[in-house]
């Protein structure tokens, strides 16, 4: 362990924090979230939206967590009294940030169980010989099945505090040093397999030829809330992990190398997905039973598709699972050390506070949905949609705009230096000040109609 942040933890080198911040931003939102989601959109006019939002907003505000993180050494709120001053407004950002990390944890957790049930179903071989029909009738009755959902929910709620619980060194770094690397191996695998596919280039030109026709103003929100979602940015995460992050490590590589991976994979996931969902003439705007439903029948019908199957469903749990303890990360830093509460006892608190809502959200898609659903969108939706396009653009802004307004400009050029030349420091205030709140501002107005 290296002593030079002041005492506090921080993680060992390079390819640990690599491997830490790629895991957190790396997980369902890529694998399942993003090929969905650009499905229901239209496909690739809807993913330059988003490689625009990821290049002019998601790194600059990635670049500004992990900064405002490595220069207050403490949790989001922390970090922020630190930094601004106890009373200051910014720390109303770092509590959106808590609380959004804490929502996105309720419904992830779900989706998460879901991969935990479908390694096994992998392993039991229950696709073979299905029709597509089938295939799709077996996910329906196993999301509206409330005892499976929740148990497997639980399951990987434990998983998620557990690791916590081992701490920062051994539980994060530790199990995301081993982890990244498997999946980055099973993930190249699964897209060679899905491009020589007999019959796989509808799928490719749908994710790579646009018709800007298909994009609609909530398209455009869509795609900037995903680039938050994906970087997990505005949610504290960042910040949290940039104050784990030795002043030996140059900030600004960091950020750029965990938002390029973080993109490769997505489009290794589209790559993976679509070419499969067009040879084998299926639904690519099916929503978010997209690669549950979509996959099986791929793996069901390709040779070598039983083990195929199994190391797809494994890559997503394992990718959920460096995200989760992430997110769960946030509020115990924060309880921990600005409320005096015991690690264990921080995580099992908040834990359980998340598993309730996540319990929520399993019941909104059972027997309960009609209780659970309001304007159309069940609780599960809410959370998604309310934290996705609003709380982490939120959390976002205010920190790019703390960074590029009140942090004052010796703090970020002394960060930016640190453990690298320091660069490009002027241009990155500029675009911290201007570009990216500007563009998440435009954003926000054109999915309100105002422009
Ligand atoms: N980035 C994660 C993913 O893509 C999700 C996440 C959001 C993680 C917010 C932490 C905070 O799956
Ligand atoms: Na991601």
């Amino acid at each position: 362990m290296s002593n030079e942040n002041n005492g506090r933890v921080s993680f060992g080198g390079r390819f640990s924090i690599i491997a830490v911040a790629a895991g957190s931003a790396i997980g369902l939102g890529n694998i399942w979230k993003f090929p969905y989601i650009a499905g229901v959109n239209g496909g690739a006019a809807f993913i330059i939206v988003y490689l625009v939002c990821i290049t002019l907003i998601g790194l600059p505000v990635l670049m500004s967590e992990f900064l405002v993180g490595r220069r207050g050494q403490k949790n989001v709120i922390g970090s922020y009294s630190k930094l601004a001053g106890k009373k200051s407004p910014w720390i109303l950002g770092g509590f959106i940030s808590i609380m959004a990390s804490a929502m996105i944890l309720s419904f992830y957790g779900v989706v998460a169980g879901w991969t935990l049930e479908y390694v096994v179903k992998a392993v039991s071989n229950v696709f073979e010989g299905k029709s597509p029909q089938e295939i799709g009738q077996i996910f329906g009755s196993y999301v509206s099945n409330p005892v499976k959902t929740i148990t497997c929910q639980l399951i990987f709620m434990a998983m998620t505090a557990g690791i916590i619980i081992a701490g920062v060194k051994k539980g994060i770094e530790g199990f995301s040093r081993v982890m990244m690397p498997v999946l980055l191996g099973i993930i190249i695998l699964l897209g060679i397999r899905a491009v020589t596919l007999e019959g796989s280039g509808g799928g490719l030109s749908f994710l790579f030829k646009p018709d800007f026709s298909k994009l609609t103003a909530s398209g455009v929100l869509d795609a900037l809330g995903h680039a938050f979602f994906t970087l997990s940015l505005g949610a504290g995460t960042m910040i949290t992990y940039g104050s784990y992050i030795s002043k030996r490590e140059n900030l600004s590589a960091t950020a750029v190398q965990v938002a390029l991976a973080d993109t490769v994979i997505a489009l290794l996931a589209g790559v993976a997905i679509f070419p499969a969902v067009f040879a084998f003439g299926l639904e690519p705007g099916a929503g978010p039973g997209l690669v549950f439903v979509t996959l099986p029948n791929v793996f069901g019908q390709m040779p070598g598709g039983y083990i195929f199957c199994i190391l797809f469903f494994v890559l997503l749990a394992v990718a959920a699972l460096t995200s989760s303890i992430s997110m769960l990360e946030v509020g115990v830093a924060y309880l921990s050390e600005d409320l005096g509460l015991s690690r264990t006892k921080a995580t099992l608190l908040l834990g359980s506070l998340i598993s309730g809502a996540g319990i929520l959200c399993a019941l909104s898609m059972g027997p309960s949905q009609d209780a659970l659903t309001l304007g159309g969108k069940n609780f599960f939706d809410w959370l998604d949609y309310i934290t996705s396009n609003f709380a982490l653009p939120f959390g976002g802004l205010a920190v790019v705009l703390f960074v590029g307004w009140g942090l004052g400009k010796k703090n970020t050029s002394d960060e930016l230096a640190s453990g690298g030349k320091g660069k490009y420091t002027n241009l990155f205030i500029f675009v911290a000040k201007y570009v990216a709140p500007v563009g998440i501002g435009v954003v926000f107005l054109h999915s309100f109609g105002i422009i």
